[in-house]
Formats: structure tokens, C-alpha cells, sequence
């Protein structure tokens, strides 16, 4: 543990007085006047005029026909999972998922909810690993899982931290393998992609699309997401699968399994409020980004790192990833870890102590899905191939792993926008105590 009384390196550095967070709420006053005005007119409740209104302004914003608002991101994939389910191998029994027996090539660095959906659902999800250039879904390694499951109808992938894949090349791998892609914009609302010449808004790029608005996203109703389209007929699946499946009876009269998914007009208050501020927060959260750059650029580690050409980011999170050869030795278990502090190096655990010392908020990059315990016996794919089974007792290396590597070496910074340049100048000086 890191003592800051006790460790020189830390001298003359004042912990802050209120925590400095990874990314929260930040509310500016409108959120409550919707909040309000659904509790005046007796809206409370999932219909309203907010809900309405989110739906309205999302769609124009992302530049979709319709926009469904959920409880949550989680329910939103969900529902965009069972939906390309069905399409591609019909109903099932209420009793089942529609993806039983089948694979679905997965994002492997991301949050879990991206793809607990396909479990949910009684699909078997592969994870694909991850391409060095904005740390996402590997085309490289989209190609090789077609090789080895060529069946496959369905990928499943998250922007991470707000920073695009690359989806021209993932489109065209599912195009010409008859797959349908749902796409994960939980923490990328706002980031934007060059789509064949043409600038797009992440939450479009795919035959299904999903958006979260939870409490640590770019901008938040405390919950809530919402299931993005150009599909009438999709839409009013959603609609109808997320206010319990109820037919146009007199009485409740069901014909298909039915979940309680809708939004609350209440939460759609708060997220009526924070519409507006999209934009300031991405451009509070780029400030982030570059004062992070030019602050550590001396220091022997990177920036996540994005297309510059083809895609710009929200920003919604700023990490960086520690020089294969600045890194001290670090190991960690399934729940805790040991580091050693070297002369010159730092390790991702030192740097979140030493932050978490001073009450800042940092987390290691997302643990990969493959390495979860839950999901240990899947199929992971790499460049390569398959990507299980590589290590050897009498053979050196153990293969490629770009999400083993980038959780190893990587970690988030403290992110959030309402983060003064005092206290991120101070963040940036721990961070370089912790390499003195
Ligand atoms: C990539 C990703 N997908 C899905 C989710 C789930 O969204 P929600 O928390 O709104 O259910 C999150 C975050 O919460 C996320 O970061």
C-alpha cells in the first residue's frame, strides 16, 4: 500500500479535498425542471412527454428514424440481441433463447453487459481480439473466426471509451459472410466515423444499435438507454417486448414473452436535461484527453489511441498504456494483486494506489471477457486463429493476446469533466512520481 506520510517520492503533494472521479454525473439545472414537470402533470410513469422527447432529440441527433428508450443500455442489447436472434433463426419457445446453439463473434475488451446478452439469449459468444489502433474488435481476427466458424450470423461490438472501431472493415467482413452486426455506442454517444467518405454518428453503424445513459456515461439519467433503428417494424418490437408483450386486448393478453424494460418518464426527465450538454461534455472530455497527452508525453507510456483521420471520438475516457519496457512487475489474481516499485517504471496497480492515495478514481483497462471466469471456456480468436490452448511446457511465448496485453499494461484516468486544470496538473504530477 501506498503511504503517503511515509513515501518519499509523494513529498509535498496535498491529497485532494474531494474525490476527483473516474466520470460522474454532471447536472446543470434543466434536469430537475423536467424531473418536475413530469411530477406536476402526474407523468410518473414509463409514458410521458420526456420519454417522448428523448426519443425525439436522440434519433435527430444520431441521425436514425426511431429511438426506443429503455431502462437501461443492458436492456437495450438485450432486446437488439433477441431481435437479430429471431431474424436469423426464428421465434423460440418462451422457455428459450433464440440463439441456442449458436456462436456470436464478440468485442473481448469490454464491459460484460455488451454481451451477457447473447447468454441471456442461450447463444455461445467467441471473442474476438482486440487491434492495437483504437483497442477494438480486430478485423485481422474477425476474418480468422469466419475460417474456423463460418456459420456464424451475428458480432457483437462495443466503441471502447468513446473511440470508434473500425467498422468499415467490419461491415464488409459481415457483408460478405451474411452476418449482422449489433452495435454497442454504450460509452461512444456522441463520437463520430467516417463511414465511407461520409461522417456518421456512432449508435448507426449497425443492424441493431444501442445507447446507455448510466450514471458514469457522457451524458446520464442516473439509467436509461435506449435501442436505436431505422426499422418501424424493429421499433415496435421493442416497444411492445419492453412493456411485457401486452396485445391490443381489452385484457392483458399475450402472445410473445414480454419484459419490463421501458423507461421511466422520470429518469427520461433527467436525460431531457442533459440533451443539450452533449456536446460541451465531449469537449470537456477531449480537453481531458490532450491535457493528458502533453502532461505525460514525457513519460514512457501512450495515450488510447484513435483514428484521427476516420473517427472522432467522445472522449469519454482517457487511459494510457505503460511501455512493455517501463513496466515494474506487477501480478495480479483473480481478485487482488502484488506490484513491486522499480527505479525509472510503474505499473498500472502503483498508478491507481498512488492515485487512489491522493482520493482519485482511476481502473484498470476492462478486464477481456475471455479472461473472465464465467466465459474461460469459450473460444477466444486472435490473429492467428485460435487463441486457447497457445501455452506450452517445453515451448517459450504463449501467442498473440492484445486484450491481455492492454488490461496488463493499461489503465483509465480519472476522466471526469468537472475535473479543474489544477487537479488534473496534479493527477499528471502523481503519475509521474510514480516512475521517479
Ligand atoms: C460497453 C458497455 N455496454 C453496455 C453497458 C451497459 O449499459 P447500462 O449500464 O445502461 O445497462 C455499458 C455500461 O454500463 C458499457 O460500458
Amino acid at each position: 500500500m501506498i503511504d503517503l506520510m511515509t513515501d518519499s517520492r509523494f513529498q509535498g503533494l496535498e491529497p485532494f479535498e474531494s474525490r476527483i472521479w473516474l466520470s460522474s454525473p454532471t447536472m446543470h439545472g434543466d434536469e430537475q425542471r423536467w424531473v418536475d414537470d413530469a411530477i406536476q402533470m402526474n407523468w410518473v410513469s414509463t409514458v410521458g412527454r420526456n420519454i417522448d422527447e428523448i426519443e425525439r432529440q436522440i434519433a435527430e441527433y444520431v441521425g436514425c428514424r426511431y429511438a426506443v428508450a429503455l431502462s437501461a443500455g443492458t436492456a437495450a442489447l438485450h432486446l437488439a440481441t433477441k431481435l437479430a436472434g429471431e431474424r436469423l433463426f426464428g421465434q423460440a419457445k418462451p422457455n428459450a433463447g433464440t440463439l441456442q446453439g449458436r456462436k456470436v463473434f464478440c468485442s473481448d475488451v469490454t464491459f460484460d453487459a455488451s454481451i451477457n446478452p447473447v447468454a441471456y439469449e442461450d447463444g455461445e459468444a467467441v471473442f474476438i481480439d482486440t487491434e492495437r489502433d483504437t483497442w477494438n474488435m480486430d478485423p485481422e481476427a474477425l476474418r480468422k473466426a469466419f475460417e474456423i466458424y463460418p456459420d456464424t450470423k451475428l458480432i457483437v461490438l462495443a466503441h471502447l471509451y468513446g473511440t470508434p472501431g473500425k467498422m468499415e472493415e467490419i461491415r464488409k467482413i459481415a457483408k460478405d459472410h451474411g452476418a449482422l452486426i449489433i452495435e454497442d455506442a454504450a460509452e461512444s454517444l456522441g463520437a463520430k466515423y467516417r463511414l465511407n467518405g461520409q461522417w456518421v454518428e456512432t449508435g448507426t453503424l449497425g443492424d441493431y444499435n444501442c445507447i446507455s445513459f448510466n450514471g458514469n456515461k457522457i451524458i446520464t439519467g442516473s439509467a436509461g438507454g435506449m435501442f436505436l433503428t431505422d426499422s418501424r417494424e424493429d421499433a415496435d418490437k421493442v416497444r411492445k417486448w419492453s412493456t411485457q408483450s401486452r396485445e391490443a386486448a381489452p385484457w392483458y393478453q399475450h402472445e410473445e414473452i414480454g419484459y419490463n424494460y421501458r423507461i421511466s418518464n422520470i429518469v427520461a426527465g433527467i436525460i431531457r436535461g442533459q440533451i443539450p450538454y452533449l456536446e460541451e461534455h465531449i469537449a470537456q472530455k477531449k480537453a481531458i484527453y490532450e491535457r493528458y497527452k502533453e502532461g505525460l508525453k514525457d513519460l514512457p507510456l501512450t495515450m488510447n489511441p484513435y483514428d484521427e483521420n476516420n473517427s472522432e471520438p467522445n472522449f469519454w475516457l482517457s487511459c494510457c498504456l505503460i511501455d512493455e519496457d517501463a513496466m515494474a512487475p506487477m501480478v495480479r489474481g483473480e481478485q487482488d494483486y502484488l506490484y513491486k516499485s522499480e527505479s525509472g517504471k510503474s505499473s498500472p496497480q502503483e498508478i491507481l494506489e498512488a492515485l487512489a492515495a491522493f482520493k482519485a478514481e482511476g481502473r484498470p483497462v476492462w478486464k477481456p471477457m475471455h479472461m473472465q471466469p464465467i466465459y474461460r471456456t469459450h473460444p477466444f480468436i486472435t490473429e492467428e486463429g485460435n487463441g486457447r490452448g497457445k501455452t506450452n511446457a517445453y515451448i517459450k511465448g504463449s501467442g498473440i493476446d492484445v486484450g491481455a496485453d492492454l488490461f496488463r499494461r493499461g489503465l483509465c484516468l480519472p476522466s471526469d469533466n468537472k475535473m479543474t486544470e489544477e487537479q488534473q496538473d496534479r493527477i499528471i504530477e502523481i503519475i509521474h512520481r510514480c516512475f521517479l
